[in-house]
């Protein structure tokens, strides 16, 4: 970098704002799996801009359809019938599953998640919330106010009332000691007995995989246990689908079917990777829920035709793909790769994951306590080899996060894998 944009981005821009790496990078632009710097170095990209670039970069089918319609128009506002938003809305109802669909377009995972929060509250009258703990659902003043992860929480200011339940962890807390069956029966009983303690919740809202905690879940089957005990109660169930949506988990289309031998969730919250990296948010809910509001409600930049051009060629080329194959996979493989180089590594504490969402968590293999400085240590050593990966985790932020475009090639995981297991061998 020649003019110095680091220090202009550290005087000009909140110290909140988190870069990654000692020396931090610019990218300038990027084709499939792979992104170039602006020294020229290029590096496979397993992290897709925080899992937004979930198709490849630069794919010449959303280019072409995006820059059609910006030579058309761009945004024309919710005031006007928007056929490209019509579309994509038609498209994601049928698929989400949830009978009567009504969708409703934003520009961010937080808004959608503020819009479900609104909907629910207002639907059950009860600003009382359900949340896991380890849960990360966005940045606003509301969505802070459910997010069980202490790294991401400004404040405990909240104009809600939140109660985090056990479960979105399978390998720590009180439970983690059980076998599948019995953490699930016993995470029912601890929410059974909140329920008894609290006035009725709007809503439990939950990441079927929690992306930010560090790619962690429950047992398979866990919400779908947790929805019967919410149904007898009219407590809605909402599905943060914003990283697993769209077949990233490669088993299922959604996170939830993981979960749901008993029917979609009442709400369904997406954005991330339908856009490609077009800023699409939204939410999903039956009609009865969706127009419960009795006031206007708009988002201006919501389902901006540019954006929604953008989805809907990313969508069908997913599809006519079968993108969701491909994760199943290509993720299959290069977790059973990790997996293998991970046994010879004491730093690694757990691989876990499905499709091509894939945490390593770290730790301190003498005392088992929590190793950020390692996980940052292999962030570091994987782009030296050409690789960018994520983190995340809990407080302590020790896992790394491995998360590629769903195009990813088998050559380009084992590519990637290589790199990784150099990045961590070096913390022998
Ligand atoms: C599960 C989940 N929900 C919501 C959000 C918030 O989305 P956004 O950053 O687009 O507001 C994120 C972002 O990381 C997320 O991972």
């Amino acid at each position: 970098m020649t003019d110095d944009l680091l220090g202009r981005h550290r005087r000009v821009l909140p110290d909140w704002l988190a870069l990654y790496y000692e020396d931090p990078l610019e990218i300038t632009h990027g084709e499939g799996r792979h992104v170039w710097d602006s020294d020229g170095n290029q590096y496979l990209d397993f992290f897709g801009g925080i899992l937004t670039t979930m198709t490849a970069h630069a794919l010449p089918e959303i280019t072409k359809a995006v820059g059609e319609q910006a030579g058309r128009i761009v945004h024309s506002s919710t005031l006007y019938l928007n056929r490209p938003m019509v579309e994509l809305a038609e498209r994601i109802a049928k698929l989400s599953g949830i009978p009567d669909a009504r969708v409703f377009f934003t520009t961010s995972g937080t808004e959608a998640n503020d819009t479900a929060l609104l909907l629910a509250t207002t639907y059950r009258r009860s600003n009382t919330i359900l949340a896991m703990r380890n849960s990360y659902h966005g940045r606003s003043f509301s969505a802070v106010g459910i997010t069980g992860n202490r790294g991401w929480s400004p404040t405990s200011l909240s104009p809600l009332q939140t109660l985090y339940v056990h479960g979105g962890v399978r390998t720590r807390g009180p439970y983690a000691d059980l076998d599948d069956r019995a953490f699930i029966a016993a995470c029912v009983d601890d929410l059974k007995d909140l329920l008894g303690h609290t006035r009725p919740p709007a809503a439990l809202i939950a990441e079927p995989i929690q992306g930010v905690g560090g790619f962690t879940s429950g047992p398979d089957g866990l919400y779908a246990a947790f929805r019967e005990v919410l149904a007898e109660r009219g407590i809605l169930w909402i599905a943060d689908e914003v990283q697993t949506g769209w077949g990233r988990t490669g088993d299922h289309f959604w996170g939830w079917q993981a979960h749901g031998h008993n029917g979609p969730p009442d709400i369904v919250t997406f954005a991330k990777g339908i856009g490609n990296g077009m800023s699409i948010g939204g939410v999903i809910a039956r009609s009865e829920i969706m127009n419960c509001l009795d006031a206007n409600s708009i988002s201006t930049f919501g389902g901006t035709q540019i954006t929604m051009a953008a989805g809907l060629a990313n969508l069908t080329y997913l599809l006519e793909h079968d993108l969701q194959g491909n994760a199943r996979r290509v993720g299959g493989l290069l977790i059973e790769r990790l997996r293998a180089v991970a046994a010879q590594v004491p730093y690694v504490r757990e691989v876990r994951g499905r499709g091509l969402m894939i945490g390593i968590e770290l730790a301190d293999p003498t005392t088992g306590a929590a190793a950020p400085e390692a996980a940052s240590a292999v962030l570091e050593e994987a782009r030296s080899g050409g690789l960018l990966i994520g983190k995340g985790g809990g407080h302590d932020t020790s896992a790394l996060r491995v998360a590629p475009p769903l195009s990813l090639t088998v050559a380009e995981a084992e590519e990637g894998a290589a790199i990784l297991e150099r990045a961590l061998r070096s913390l022998q």
